[in-house]
């Protein structure tokens, strides 16, 4: 895979169908509550929405997939749903992986590694490897992922990297970042109702189209996916230009 351009240093192509989905699955807890279930229950049954998710990505051919499911904020949650959600994630692990793999999907994992145990940090790295190869959908899923640390993390391995630079540029930290594999995101949609992006991928969603919709994870079906996608496909990307611009192509 190679490296995609800057949104902020060239206009980048943009199709019909949105490229990269990017997601902040939120509401499980509210769902779960709404039934007088524990919130558990509601992650439990946001993982049915990741399955139909991957399932309409690869059926509609988008091809990158990102999935926010632990924040690093997160820890600061009970203890028993931290360590409900970790073991939910070396579950889905254990059990999900082959069935990716079958359907031919590449699965990545980005976020800050070093607070997972050694078990977990190895599953991980079969995980990615086990899939590695395939040429399908690229589904990323951000566990104790924050958009500073992914800054930050991205300044101190090219410092290492290039003691040398005095100043950098856009294109130095590129690669360092957490998907030098995917282009932006082209659309990114947050489900549950708030409207802020909490600490998700504030590099990357520099030019990003913005969904925000009531509807809590679990009740992500298809039809509210494409109610999401039909709301992408009347966005005007004009990446600073005027509309004038896009219709007549002179800026081409
Ligand atoms: C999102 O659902 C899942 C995670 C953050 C892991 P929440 O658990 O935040 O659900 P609400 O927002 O409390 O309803
Ligand atoms: C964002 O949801 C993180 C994930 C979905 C993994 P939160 O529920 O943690 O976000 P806040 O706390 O409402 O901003
Ligand atoms: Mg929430």
């Amino acid at each position: 895979m190679g490296f995609f351009s800057s949104s902020t240093k060239e206009v980048p192509p943009v199709q019909e169908v949105p490229q990269h989905v990017a997601v902040i699955m939120d509401g499980n807890g509210r769902w779960a509550k709404k039934r007088f279930l524990p919130r558990v229950a509601g992650h439990q049954r946001g993982l049915e929405s990741v399955r139909a998710m991957v399932k309409a990505c690869v059926r509609l051919q988008i091809n990158y997939l990102t999935l926010f499911a632990f924040s690093s904020e997160n820890w600061r949650r009970p203890q028993e749903e931290v360590t409900f959600l970790m073991s939910l994630f070396l579950e889905a692990l254990d059990r999900e992986v082959k069935k990716l793999h079958d359907a031919n999907v590449i699965l990545k994992l980005i976020g800050d590694r070093s607070a997972f145990n050694a078990a977990l940090q190895q599953k991980m790295i079969e995980a990615e490897a086990k899939t590695a190869a395939n040429t399908g959908l690229v589904l990323t899923i951000a566990v104790n992922y924050g958009g500073r640390w992914d800054v930050v993390n991205a300044m101190n391995q090219l410092m290492q990297a290039r003691p040398d630079l005095k100043q950098i540029e856009e294109c130095d930290l590129l690669p360092y970042l957490s998907m030098p594999y995917a282009p932006e995101p082209d659309l990114f949609i947050r489900t549950g109702g708030e409207t802020r992006i909490s600490n998700f991928l504030l590099w990357q969603l520099a030019y990003t189209e913005l969904y925000f919709t009531p509807t809590l994870w679990p009740d992500f079906d298809d039809d509210a996916f494409e109610a999401a996608l039909s709301s992408y496909r009347q966005r005007e990307r004009r990446f600073g230009r005027t509309s004038e611009q896009l219709v007549d192509g002179s800026d081409a």
